[in-house]
């Protein structure tokens, strides 16, 4: 079968890696790259450190607004998709790429697999929000990460082709751990820290930086923390934070955005992790990391349940607090599966 796998931003690279990869044993494969990131710390880094396929189209559709954004990929994709012979769509994951995608298959009747469906944060102030639920919708192929996904998807009326796999994200780090503990010790003394004695932070949603009272908000509690920071940042980030003249501290690391493996090792040997990135919430737990979430809402309220992860919104005092709080008990389960979600989702087509 001829697939065409649509991918745009960071983490969909890290997905793609591991499905790519497989699905090419056995069925023919196109990459296509909406552009929604460009810079190479969030595109090219990714695509050479794991050794992804060349794109086969780069479509360059960058930033806007999200009508405009959604709107260039549309007419972009459905250029190609209407050239190409496709069998099946993939998509992952929850943004506008995956959107745009979603919508054009969908009218060119083309069927659609989705990597990670049937997640919800069930606030649709939130584009992702958006984006994971029509596309859930115009889906053939829902492969959940978690079981609370499946029963998700269960509950808004899709049944047929809804299938618990497991994460990806769990296979990529089950795969990446025999080289994390030399990645740390080549890392960390190069970024002057020591493990378990600095805070890892990442921030980019929207609500987080398109709002200064939130970015404020955030970066004061960290100008508050008392170990060292480190601070890969967003370029959205930057800009937010140059435009509302946020000053952050000197114990406050700010680095470029690190590549896939970077990031696992710097938060393997975090003490404490505070994030709004849904990615890294997963892997704080799959790591053994406690995570502070800049949000009010997660999608992976497993991570919350187990004890792992505190969500706090942006209250200084609030983060603050969940930072201070002991590491919970080692979790008894883990919800994402057995490391063999990419498998999983490619034996779907041989049954
Ligand atoms: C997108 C996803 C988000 C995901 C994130 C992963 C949507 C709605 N959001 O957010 O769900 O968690 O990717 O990282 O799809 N920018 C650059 N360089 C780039 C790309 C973006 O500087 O290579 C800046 C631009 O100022 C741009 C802003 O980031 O306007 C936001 O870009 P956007 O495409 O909305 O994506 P993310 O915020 O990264």
């Amino acid at each position: 079968m001829r697939f065409a796998s649509i991918v745009g931003a960071r983490p969909q690279f890290v997905k793609v890696a591991l499905v790519s990869k497989i699905l090419r044993q056995q069925h023919e494969e196109l990459i296509i790259h909406t552009g929604q990131h460009y810079d190479y710390a969030l595109s090219t880094q990714f695509f050479n450190e794991l050794a992804i396929p060349e794109p086969d189209y780069y479509l360059g559709c960058g930033s806007a607004s999200h009508a405009v954004q959604t709107a260039r990929m549309l007419i972009a994709l459905e250029e190609v998709l209407t050239k190409e012979r496709i069998d099946w769509v993939i998509v992952y994951g929850d943004t506008n790429s995956t959107l745009a995608a979603a919508l054009v298959a969908a009218k060119l009747h083309i069927p659609i697999a989705h990597i990670e469906a049937g997640l919800r944060s069930f606030n649709r102030a939130m584009p992702e929000e958006i984006n994971r639920i029509v596309t859930d919708h115009l889906a053939s192929r829902l492969f959940c990460p978690t079981e609370t996904a499946r029963q998700q998807a269960n509950r808004e009326g899709l049944f047929q082709g809804v299938e618990f796999v497991g994460d990806v994200m769990y296979d990529m780090l089950l795969q990446m751990q025999s080289k994390l503990d030399d990645r740390i010790n080549l890392l960390l003394p190069e970024l002057h820290i020591a493990s378990q004695k600095y805070v890892l932070t990442t921030v980019h949603r929207a609500v987080n930086t398109d709002d200064s009272t939130a970015t404020n908000a955030i970066a004061q509690a960290l100008n508050k923390i008392e170990m060292p920071v480190i601070f890969p940042m967003h370029p959205r980030t930057r800009a937010c934070l140059q435009s509302y003249n946020i000053q952050l501290k000197k114990h406050i690391q700010v680095i470029e955005p690190v590549g896939y493996l970077d990031m696992l090792a710097l938060q393997r040997a975090a003490y404490r992790i505070i994030t709004d990135s849904g990615g890294i919430q997963k892997e704080a737990f799959l790591q053994g990391v406690p995570c502070v979430t800049l949000r009010d809402e997660t999608e992976w309220m497993e991570t919350v349940q187990l004890g792992w992860n505190v969500l706090v919104g942006t209250q200084w005092q609030r983060i603050l607090e969940a930072l201070a709080r002991p590491a919970p008990q080692p979790a008894r389960q883990n919800p994402f599966g057995q490391g063999d979600a990419a498998i999983r989702i490619v034996q779907s087509w041989q049954r």
